[in-house]
């Protein structure tokens, strides 16, 4: 039998070279080569075989199955699952650290253990004792919930097959490792090799697992980009270091929509699901103030109210600043643009900023109209009335555009209690209207401004 070779794999963009390099040629890293044994071919095909693979089906003959999906009882991480997970997925929860992912996991875990059967939790990053501390702050109950401190992956299956759980937790995949190679935990081909193994338990044995998974520091997950294929769900735990608020987003879904949201606050017994987010990101708007208008922002299949604020104060020196924080910078300068040369409003010797309360990210062009209104009213010094939303793209001539889902938006106005809404004329018939709120159709950034203030 020959020996197995050994490749470098540049551990940044898993590029592969025969031999060592100070620089990878593909994605120019320094330092990023780590010498990998390859895994032999006879070893591969077995795992293979595990996926159940064979003849061919014509396709007329394959049963539908409507995937059944169970609950993890907490609520918003059903959402983002697409209503509960789904027997024999493989889903991967990826966030910075200290984001609230093992927060998350135990307590989806408990309430799975409680409700549906047993769980293992197997943690590569902390103690059995350590968990259990975070439980208790948790108020976890009695439940078959198993605890494993172990990061070999062949370990961790014999546990899976003597216990039988019903949902099986990884945390986190990058410090796992296969005995099969002999790379150090975390590398690209340990990572693969993990993730391939575990997609192979959850889909011979129909177990639900999820992964957590580390991010880099420019924000996307650690390991090779091959993770994210072979899993079916990706989330991402998105947050704010200074605000409570934490948001779950579905990047990747096989089994439903993308770009769902979920919304958690971080509390001192772990992370409480918010139903309603717009009621929190609106808490603490100051009512008739300049500078600020809110918009109805859709994420995902979601609805949710924002409030923009903006600041218009005039500049000491000759080089205005435009400053934008939770949405794109060369947008706002395109909108301040705008509003030079079709609204006349002279902005070119002012200081701009304009931020999204709340810590929230913003990129839907539907939220032009409420920067431009918030603009407006700081440099004009006049409030926009408190219970009007916002929404529409403003194109290069002043013209407001039509936006995706109006009938959703204004519905969610309507149950918050907003009673007029400024959006782009004709996007709505009248059957789509609620009763009590005045919708106010706007064709240009005039016109929305005089509607406005
Ligand atoms: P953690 O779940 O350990 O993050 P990750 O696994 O993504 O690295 O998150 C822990 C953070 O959450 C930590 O900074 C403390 C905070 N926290 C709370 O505020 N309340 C709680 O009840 C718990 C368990 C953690
Ligand atoms: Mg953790």
């Amino acid at each position: 039998m020959k020996a197995p070779k050994s490749v470098f794999v540049c551990q940044q963009c898993g590029a592969q070279a025969p031999k060592w390099l100070g620089r990878c040629p593909d994605c120019s890293a320094w330092n990023s080569f780590v010498e990998e044994k390859e895994m032999p071919i006879a070893e591969f095909r077995g795992a293979v075989r595990a996926l159940g693979g064979g003849a061919a089906h014509l396709y007329q003959d394959v049963d539908t199955i409507v995937a059944e999906r169970i609950g993890s009882g907490v609520s918003e991480f059903d959402r983002v699952l697409g209503g509960g997970i789904v027997p024999g997925s493989l889903v991967l929860l990826g966030g910075e650290p200290g984001i609230g992912k093992s927060t998350l996991l135990l307590q989806a875990a408990a309430h799975f253990a409680a409700h549906v059967g047993p769980v293992l939790y197997c943690s590569g990053e902390e103690s059995e004792h350590q968990i259990k501390l975070r439980g208790e702050r948790l108020g976890v109950a009695d439940a078959p919930l198993y605890l494993l401190a172990e990061t070999c992956i062949e370990r961790l299956i014999e546990e899976v097959d003597r216990l039988k759980p019903s949902l099986l937790i990884v945390d986190s995949i990058q410090t796992v490792f296969s005995l099969k190679l002999q790379s150090a935990p975390g590398t690209v081909s340990q990572v693969r090799q993990a993730a391939t193994d575990l997609l192979f338990t959850a889909k011979g044995r129909n177990l639900p697992t999820i992964l957590a998974g580390h991010v880099t520091k420019d924000g996307s997950l650690a390991g090779p980009k091959v993770l994210e294929h072979v899993v079916d769900t990706v989330l991402y735990f998105e947050g704010h270091q200074h605000h409570s608020h934490r948001v779950v987003r579905a990047v990747k879904n096989r089994f439903g929509a993308v770009s769902e949201l979920g919304v958690f606050e971080m509390t001192g017994t772990g992370l409480c699901p918010v139903p309603n987010p717009s009621k929190l990101f609106l808490a603490e708007r100051p009512a008739n103030v300049p500078g600020s208008a809110v918009l109805c922002t859709l994420e995902g299949s979601r609805p949710i109210l924002v409030e923009v604020q903006a600041l218009v104060s005039s500049s000491t020196f000759g080089n205005p600043r435009r400053t934008a924080s939770g949405l794109d910078q060369n947008r706002l300068s395109l909108l301040l643009a705008v509003l030079d040369k079709r609204a006349g409003l002279n902005l070119s010797t002012d200081d701009v900023f304009v931020n999204v309360a709340g810590g929230v990210t913003v990129e839907e062009p539907a939220a032009d109209l409420a920067i431009v209104a918030a603009v407006a009213s700081s440099l004009r010094n006049r409030a926009v009335s408190p219970d009007v939303v916002v929404f529409g793209e403003v194109g290069l001539a002043g013209e407001v555009r039509t936006t995706t889902q109006a009938s959703l938006r204004v519905r969610e106005a309507h149950q918050l209690g907003f009673r007029r809404c400024v959006m782009p004329d004709g996007s709505l018939t009248k059957d789509d209207i609620p009763a009590g709120l005045d919708i106010v159709g706007v064709r240009s950034v005039g016109e929305a401004l005089d509607a406005l203030m």
